[in-house]
């Protein structure tokens, strides 16, 4: 048997098996330890066989293991209640979902609705999700992967940090701005706070819903609950997935009274999602997280990773908290492989100079040490 039988050929390959992990560390087929840089993708906030997670979701199996939204469960709400309290009080219903895509596709869906207009503005360098709809707004995919004959609605774009290019952009036809505050796949790259409020500035100003798609960078990655609170600006939806259920599969389209208020009976509608093993991990991820003060040790050890990494192929450094960018004076995918080599797991990005650590939240400074030592090697 191979490590792909059966499987799409449609993802390239890390030369590596895992059959194990614990904490920041994966155990290979070929017996090496392998320090996680890369989170599955910045999944594994908590790292791997987290104990509290394990035993709440392994709880809630042996509970009950689903029932829709049309049941009521206690988990359900008790996951609504943690994650709106996490985000600080701004957003009164959350929506819960199976992955990012389908949050932001909810989150357009609500935007289309509230404004009756046909085009969204999206800002180069973004990544949405792979669905029709948040294909469209993902910069390049046209070229890529899109593959449907049309987008479902207009899209126009924004230059990252333009703040010039932002009036001529966003007009009165504009149903909704979406926006990486931390772009991912772009290449870990920050929006900045001046950016993001004149997005907010403008939106307020024609009557756009304004969208942060924090599925990368949301749920305590950038050293706060979302990246929203970093910047100190609001906007009208938050949609996140990836670190919310620490690798159940989950998403959320948080949304502020005005959204809520033009919600219906019937308007969303999901099988799987908020189903109870999914509002289990999502209450012990978030549990863990501040239980663990986790978003505290991603602000020091990131601040850390920033002092101590310009050595090497390392020039430079961007990104925000846990998603951060490594700035190489080499493609990244170069860096990348011989960091493996040397039992390292770090992620590369749409730039390709760029290297992307997307870590456990509990990543310690003595691991960063590690890396410094093998990027010192190459
Ligand atoms: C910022 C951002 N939005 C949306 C998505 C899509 O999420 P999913 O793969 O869960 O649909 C991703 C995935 O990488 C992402 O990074």
């Amino acid at each position: 048997m191979s490590t792909t039988d059966f499987l799409a050929p449609v993802f390239a390959q890390y030369a590596m098996e895992v059959v194990g992990a614990e904490g920041v560390f994966l155990h290979t087929r070929d017996g090496r330890r392998v320090l996680d840089l890369y989170g599955g993708h910045a999944v594994a906030a908590l790292g791997y066989g987290h104990p509290g997670w394990t035993r709440a979701v392994s709880a809630q199996a042996a509970a009950c293991n689903f029932q829709s939204n049309a049941v009521p469960m206690e988990v359900r709400v008790r996951a609504a209640t943690k994650l709106a309290r996490f985000a600080g009080g701004h957003f009164d219903s959350i929506f819960f979902v199976n992955s990012g895509a389908e949050a932001n596709e909810n989150a357009l869906r609500m935007a289309f609705k509230m404004t009756r207009r046909t085009r969204v503005v999206a800002v180069e360098g973004g990544f949405h999700g792979r669905t029709a709809a948040a294909g469209a707004i993902t910069w390049g995919a046209d070229k890529k992967w899109y593959e449907f004959p049309r987008t479902p609605f207009d899209v126009s774009w924004v230059p990252r940090r333009d703040i010039s290019a932002i009036a001529g952009t966003v007009g009165e036809d504009v149903a909704a701005v979406i926006v990486e505050p931390v772009q991912g796949v772009g290449g870990a790259f920050d929006m900045g706070a001046e950016f993001l409020a004149a997005l907010r500035a403008r939106c307020d100003a024609v009557g756009a819903q304004l969208i942060f798609d924090e599925v990368q960078i949301g749920v305590g990655r950038s050293g706060q609950p979302f990246a929203a609170d970093l910047y100190g600006v609001r906007p009208d939806m938050i949609t996140t997935a990836k670190a919310l259920g620490n690798g159940f599969p989950c998403g959320a389209l948080l949304m502020t009274p005005a959204v809520t208020a033009a919600l219906k009976l019937e308007g969303l509608g999901t099988t799987f999602g908020g189903g109870p093993m999914a509002c289990a991990a999502i209450e012990a991820t978030i549990d863990g997280i501040e239980s663990q003060d986790l978003m505290a040790n991603v602000r020091r050890v990131s601040q850390y990773i920033r002092e101590t990494c310009t050595v090497g192929p390392v020039v430079g450094h961007q990104g925000a908290g846990f998603l951060h960018g490594l700035i190489c004076d080499r493609p990244a995918k170069e860096v990348q492989t011989a960091l493996l080599a040397r039992n390292i797991l770090a992620g590369v990005s749409g730039d390709p100079r760029v290297v992307r650590l997307l870590p456990p939240y509990t990543l310690r400074e003595a691991e960063v040490d590690l890396l410094r030592a093998a990027l010192e090697d190459l």
